[in-house]
């Protein structure tokens, strides 16, 4: 389980996260509203080691005591590609580099996902060539691919119609079947209603 304790931020005076309290089992999908500028990206990005916080805790916990596995994975609100690598590269970069699978299993795993994704004969192109709901379905296949316990996904359905939205949302669902906890962030009230096992509402 993910648990986070009376987690405090502040930028300067803007104190943004007050106490916050939240679990996130591994399996389970959370769903995180609010409104804009409350501190959900702040919140995630704290979870991922990205923003350092002022007070509290963010606990990996494995049977009640804290686990060394702490693997976390994001999906950022702007998608954050690599601009000078290709899709595949994109998506096998960090499993060869990281993970140190030999290139050969990282291409096949990543082929994998970009069917999975519907992304099939973008192998090649470059972030410019991308449409954003694209972009989008490439950053979701480079988290996937990491395989993290847990993962987060800042507003995954933003640049999607209704159809890719359906299809990220089964794609959560399998991720999290598979005993992934899932923090997912949105305004989408009907996509929560939808996929979520739980809806957090930050700030209320
Ligand atoms: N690096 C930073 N330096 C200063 N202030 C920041 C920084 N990052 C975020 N903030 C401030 O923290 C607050 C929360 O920002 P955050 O991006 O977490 O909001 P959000 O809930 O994700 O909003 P949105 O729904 O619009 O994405 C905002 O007031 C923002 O200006
Ligand atoms: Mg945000």
């Amino acid at each position: 389980m993910l648990k986070i304790e009376n987690l405090n931020k502040s930028f300067g005076d803007n104190h943004v996260l007050k106490d916050v309290n939240l679990d996130i089992n591994k399996g389970e999908i959370v769903m995180i509203t609010g409104e804009s500028g409350v501190g959900k990206t702040t919140l995630i990005r704290c979870l991922c080691g990205l923003e350092e916080y002022d007070a509290g805790k963010v606990l990996f916990l494995e049977d009640g005591e804290e686990s060394q596995n702490k693997s976390i994975g994001l999906v950022s609100q702007s998608f954050d590609l690599f601009p000078h690598f290709n899709v595949m590269k994109n998506i096998t970069y960090a499993l060869i580099k990281v993970k140190k699978y030999k290139k050969e299993d990282a291409v096949k795993k990543a082929k994998e996902l970009v069917d999975l994704l519907g992304l099939s004969g973008l192998e090649d192109y470059y972030q410019y060539q991308l449409s954003g709901g694209q972009k989008q379905r490439v950053a979701i296949a480079r988290a996937l691919a990491m395989e993290p316990q847990y993962l987060c996904f800042d507003e995954p359905t933003s640049a999607l119609d209704y159809k890719l939205r359906d299809s990220v949302g089964e794609i959560i669902k399998t991720v999290a079947s598979r005993g992934t906890g899932v923090i997912v962030i949105t305004h989408d009230r009907e996509f929560a209603r939808k996929y979520a096992n739980r809806v957090y509402e930050l700030g209320a």
